[in-house]
């Protein structure tokens, strides 16, 4: 599974970047605001720092002003994946764009007729909100798999990026179901690392190698 960071911040984005953590990056309006900066400039930085593709999200609504804006998005670098909300201009959006040769990120999908509609529109990847979801009680994670099988069945390429990631638990269990990328906020990632055991583990090897006197240099 791709590990994509959610996130707009640059320093975030270095730190996991130099862990070899980061196979793309997503950020969205709400985010770009977050980091306080111009979506342009931002957008072009992370771009030259990172290899995989960036989500980069119009703000427009209607099909043409949507066409304007995702071409001026791909025009900051090689690497950009358009954004666009999963409506009926959003689709019709994704297939010119995707015609154009262009990557495509089909965003705010909460239901898995809306991803497969997506996948018919040719997008390269589907963003489903896990988190946004569970906080409605209804299960983000049988969506991911609902959308897998259905992907599945019928050979559609689109890969589905599983997004509104909260904790290490989601990670894992998007692995699990065979989501094709999942995009989490940076804590989200770097605590998959901790686990209590590790922790008692290291403090008692280091204890034990002081008593011994263990030098290794
Ligand atoms: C996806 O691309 C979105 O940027 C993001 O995952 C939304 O997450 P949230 O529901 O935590 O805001």
């Amino acid at each position: 599974m791709k590990f994509f960071v959610d996130t707009a911040d640059v320093d975030a984005i270095r730190e996991l970047n130099d862990l070899g953590l980061v196979d793309g990056v997503t950020t969205n309006p709400s985010l770009i605001a977050k980091s306080g900066r111009d979506i342009l400039e931002v957008t072009k930085e992370i771009c030259d720092m990172v290899d995989g593709p960036v989500s980069a999200e119009v703000v427009a609504t209607e099909y043409e002003a949507m066409i304007e804006e995702g071409r001026k998005l791909a025009e900051i670098a090689p690497n950009i994946a358009i954004k666009v909300p999963l409506t009926l201009d959003g689709l019709r959006a994704c297939k010119t764009f995707t015609s154009e040769g262009q990557m495509v990120n089909v965003t705010l999908c909460f239901s898995a007729n809306q991803a497969l509609l997506a996948a018919k529109a040719g997008a390269t990847f589907i963003s489903p909100f896990v988190g946004r979801l569970d906080d409605l009680n209804i299960d983000g994670l049988e969506l991911i798999a609902d959308i897998r099988q259905i992907y599945d069945n019928y050979g559609y390429e689109t890969q589905i990026l599983a997004a509104s990631i909260r904790s290490a638990n989601h990670m894992s269990d998007c692995a699990k179901i065979g989501a094709d990328v999942a995009t989490a906020p940076p804590a989200v990632i770097k605590g998959m690392a901790n686990h209590v055991l590790t922790d008692k583990g290291l403090a008692a090897f280091l204890s034990d190698a002081e008593k011994a006197g263990i030098k290794i240099v």
